[in-house]
């Protein structure tokens, strides 16, 4: 399919078949495409857990609010978090990156206050979040972005030290009921000349 048409027909699923589980091979693909995400600087600050165990997966659910029905019918959820250990994010940067990223790192970013940092590096976790969902559409897989969650009692579930988790999506396949299909609702958005500015 083009990516147009992808575009069009991915949706927010509002409801997962319990009974359908993603293969293991789809979950791996997914696992390397996220690896893959570009960065600034190359920077990738991240940590994605991906958690199918159900015991773990319905203690998250419970911490998501109205999204929980959604994640525990879902085959997997996956969290995306962001490293706000500046050391650590520090000694990576210098181990593992290029002189000119590092160059960049010591002369822009080291230097101001941590809040702007870890916003910066935040940026760079949502850029994932675009090419997870897009991948997922791409491999007829179905998914639910959510911020509707509580992050710090998900950083307990998941023992995470130095991570702060953003956001999570619950991955697997739609019941053929679920009401907010683009087939059934359309896709609302603004028009094209609200959002668009070209200059020819
Ligand atoms: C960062 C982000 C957070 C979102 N949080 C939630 C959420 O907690 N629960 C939910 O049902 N949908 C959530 N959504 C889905 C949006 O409401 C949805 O993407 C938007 O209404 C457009 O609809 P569509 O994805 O079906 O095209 C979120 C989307 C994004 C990108």
């Amino acid at each position: 399919m083009d990516f147009r048409s992808i575009a069009e027909q991915r949706y927010t699923t509002k409801k997962f078949d319990a009974t359908k589980t993603i293969p293991k091979e789809k979950i791996e693909d997914l696992k390397h495409i996220l690896k893959l995400s570009p960065s600034s600087i190359n920077s990738q600050p991240w940590l994605f857990s991906f958690v199918s165990h159900k015991e773990t997966k319905n203690a998250l659910a419970d911490a998501s609010f109205f999204n929980a029905p959604k994640i525990k019918n879902a085959s997997h959820l996956v969290i995306f978090s962001v490293q706000e250990n500046l050391e650590e994010f520090e000694r990576h940067v210098e181990e593992n990156l290029p002189e000119g990223a590092v160059n960049f790192y010591k002369q822009f970013v080291k230097e101001q206050p941590k809040e702007k940092t870890v916003n910066w590096l935040t940026h760079q976790v949502y850029i994932t979040l675009g090419f997870f969902l897009a991948a997922c559409a791409a491999m007829e897989i179905d998914s639910t972005p959510m911020e509707g969650i509580e992050p710090e009692k998900y950083k307990d579930i998941l023992k995470l030290k130095d991570h702060k988790v953003l956001f999570s999506v619950a991955i697997g396949y739609r019941d053929t009921l679920d009401g907010n299909q683009p087939n059934i609702v359309g896709k609302s958005r603004l028009p094209v000349e609200t959002v668009i500015q070209t200059i020819d």
